[in-house]
């Protein structure tokens, strides 16, 4: 997946608009109506478009205009991926309601009804972006006539994790694809009638929240999301240690030593400590011998 261009998007747009479903009613279709519906049993997403559709997100979200100030970074949840997956199955673009998920109160969607091989998860991604144009930011007002729900619900800043899926659908004899995207906590609230704006305006990350202080930035350094701070060390402990962010170094288990108390050691230091890197004793004042248990 290729950064997003301009061109892209134009591209897209110009795809979609070729989509309509009446000049596609007269495409060929050579497959036979059991090849159709075995290949419209079969689908669902490999790890590596997961993460393409994360990303892709993340990309879109750290670069909406105006700049975001609160914009968090998105992560991929899989129980979201098989709701998504249940209103795949259904072939409806409308079906949100009737899903009822005890762990996510309030889930946004987003979901495409497209011929089967015009567009990839990626292209619908991107055109669901491009509403973006119709969307006044200081008005908080979709243009006349025009649609910004899935745009508003992709930029909804506290939208914090994701799970999509896509099945193929077998209508009338054509094989059709649907894409559908599950947002938690979901976007797009009204107060008095009125859409929330989807984010804050402001200089990347400079209104992240206290537990959400780290700023995550891409690659090439252009935006940033809101995330969890990294760890300031840099660096973690083994499975027998415990990081001290304040000194960033390892407390051992007993037993244990090492930078990142990889070390086992045999010996048990009773009155006293391992030394750093080996398992030899230094004793505390007072004690001495190899397990420092002799009175001194
Ligand atoms: C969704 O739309 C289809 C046709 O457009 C309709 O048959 C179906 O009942 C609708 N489902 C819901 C849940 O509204
Ligand atoms: C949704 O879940 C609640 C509680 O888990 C249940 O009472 C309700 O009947 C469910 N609704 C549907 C439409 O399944
Ligand atoms: C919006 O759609 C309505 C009904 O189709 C039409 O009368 C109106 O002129 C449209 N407005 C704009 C700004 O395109
Ligand atoms: C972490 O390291 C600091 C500085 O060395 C020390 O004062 C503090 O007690 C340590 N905290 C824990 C939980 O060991």
């Amino acid at each position: 997946m290729g950064s997003v261009t301009a061109f892209q998007f134009w591209d897209v747009f110009v795809v979609l608009l070729l989509l309509d479903p009446f000049i596609l009613a007269n495409q060929m279709i050579r497959d036979t109506p059991a090849d159709l519906q075995k290949k419209a049993s079969t689908s669902g997403l490999r790890v590596k478009e997961f993460l393409q559709i994360v990303a892709q997100h993340n990309r879109l979200r750290s670069r909406v205009k105006p700049t975001a100030a609160n914009m968090r970074k998105m992560e991929w949840d899989e129980q979201l991926a098989s709701l998504a997956k249940e209103w795949a199955a259904s072939c409806h673009t409308n079906h949100s309601h009737q899903l009822n998920s005890s762990t996510f109160t309030h889930i946004g969607w987003n979901s495409r009804l497209n011929p089967h091989g015009v567009a990839s998860f990626s292209d619908v991604i991107d055109s669901w972006f491009e509403e973006g144009k119709d969307f006044v930011y200081s008005s908080g007002q979709c243009r006349q006539n025009a649609t910004c729900q899935h745009y508003t619900q992709l930029v909804w800043a506290t939208s914090s994790h994701i799970g999509c899926a896509n099945q193929l659908c077998l209508k009338e004899g054509n094989l059709w694809e649907i894409y559908v995207c599950a947002y938690y906590p979901g976007g797009n609230w009204e107060a008095n009638g009125r859409l929330v704006t989807p984010y804050k305006q402001g200089v990347y990350c400079s209104l992240c929240t206290s537990s959400m202080s780290g700023c995550y930035r891409l690659w090439d350094h252009v935006g940033g999301l809101c995330e969890i701070p990294r760890n300031p060390c840099r660096m973690s402990c083994g499975h027998h240690g415990h990081l001290n962010v304040s000194s960033c170094k390892c407390k051992c288990d007993a037993g244990f030593t090492g930078r990142f108390c990889q070390v086992r050691c045999s010996v048990r230091c009773v009155h006293g400590h391992f030394k750093e890197e080996e398992c030899s004793c230094l004793c505390d004042v007072g004690y001495g011998g190899a397990e420092c248990t002799a009175v001194m």
